[in-house]
């Protein structure tokens, strides 16, 4: 794949552009093409679909450049969660978010119902509850930021203190993103994303990855890829690569306008209560700043109203779309507790933003005129 670049010393917004393009050739395509293929000719590395393919490949090249370590794309972000959790034992303890993103928390309540993995549920920002559960742990599952609470872990003390217990440590980034921080480099095993976000960025497809240093690691992470049959498509696989290409510009957008959002909102009567690392006032911003390279683009925010104004000025806003997931170039907000799944840790008033790339004054005058259509005062 593309050659004659020194990654290290490239920026992100370089890496994004140049990652993952077919060899230079006279004629050659600068894209990698979309073949569709369930099988190839026998001698060659790939040999069957469900094992490789050039799109794919092309994906994993870049994201391998941004995270620094090598990766395997899964056909979801929960695909790629299970390939993790199936890496551990009948039984195993594993040490994870009570409140964390609740479709990875609920896997995990039912395989502990079912007993086919001890799972310790701890506060993951809270740091001395985490040391107190990892004796004895097989893995240390993290999130962080987490979602849609919007608390950092102080992923260098956890990780360090996870692979000090033998733990195999792994990091959900998906609200982080490479632009925000490196979990490997922070010294996890594993760091993973929900590439549905913001890495493709257009909400358009689902896809999730899996990225680790660790070679044995990497090879058992790739058998139950390849046997689990998790697979995304080529074509899956080259529109998130199209749409990696300006990640690093949405994501920089997105972050200044979370910023602004975020002070204007902590500014306005109607709101309780902020949850944005990057506002001075936050409990976890001197955290972010000491190991983030920015607070990301994802606002949690609570009203003061009842549910059905909460509802209402959800469903009233004509820019932001009101409907669950993150991380595309549009706005999105819900109320979180709108689904049944979600940890009753997060409070029934809280609504997740999803700060989009449109202009911030825009964005403002939508969510005023929700809270009059929904008569918060
Ligand atoms: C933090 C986090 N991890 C994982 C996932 C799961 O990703 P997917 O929907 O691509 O399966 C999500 C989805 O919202 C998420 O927010």
């Amino acid at each position: 794949m593309s050659k004659g670049h020194d990654w290290k010393k490239l920026a992100t917004e370089s890496q994004v552009v140049a990652a993952g393009r077919p060899e230079k050739k006279p004629d050659g395509a600068l894209n990698p093409a979309i073949a569709l293929n369930s099988t190839f000719h026998e001698g060659g590395p790939i040999g069957y679909g469900r094992y490789g393919n050039e799109a794919w490949s092309a994906l994993e090249e870049a994201i391998s450049v941004l995270e620094g370590g090598k990766t395997l794309i899964f056909s979801s972000g929960m695909a790629a969660i299970s390939s993790v959790f199936s890496l551990l034992p009948q039984g195993a303890i594993i040490v994870a978010a009570e409140n964390g993103y609740q479709g990875t928390t609920t896997m995990l309540k039912k395989m502990h119902e079912a007993k086919k993995l001890e799972v310790r549920f701890v506060n993951l920002p809270n740091t001395d509850e985490v040391l107190k559960a990892l004796p004895g742990a097989q893995m240390l599952y993290l999130e962080s930021p987490t979602n849609p609470a919007i608390e950092v872990v102080d992923l260098p003390v956890v990780i360090a203190a996870g692979k000090k217990a033998g733990s195999i440590v792994v990091v959900d980034s998906t609200l982080a993103t490479p632009m925000v921080q490196n979990p490997l480099a922070l010294g996890a095993d594993i760091a993973l994303h929900s590439v549905t976000k913001y890495l493709s960025g257009h909400s358009d497809i689902l896809l999730g990855c899996v990225v680790t240093n660790d070679e044995s690691i990497f090879e058992r992470v790739e058998q139950a890829r390849r046997y689990g049959g998790a697979i995304p498509g080529p074509f899956e696989a080259w529109i998130a690569l199209r749409g990696l290409r300006t990640f690093a510009l949405r994501m920089q957008r997105s972050q200044e306008n979370a910023m602004e959002l975020a002070k204007r909102l902590e500014k306005d009567p109607r709101v309780l209560k902020v949850r944005y690392p990057g506002l001075a006032s936050d409990p976890y911003h001197e955290r972010a700043k000491s190991f983030m390279k920015g607070f990301g683009a994802m606002i949690s925010f609570e009203v003061k109203a009842d549910i059905a104004q909460i509802d209402k000025m959800c469903n009233s806003s004509t820019l932001i779309t009101n409907a669950t997931s993150l991380g595309g170039v549009e706005s999105i907000w819900e109320r979180r507790r709108r689904w049944a799944t979600e940890s009753h840790t997060i409070p029934e008033n809280l609504i997740r933003f999803s700060v989009g790339i449109e202009a911030v004054d825009d964005l403002w005058s939508d969510i005023q005129s929700c809270f009059l259509a929904a008569k918060i005062n």
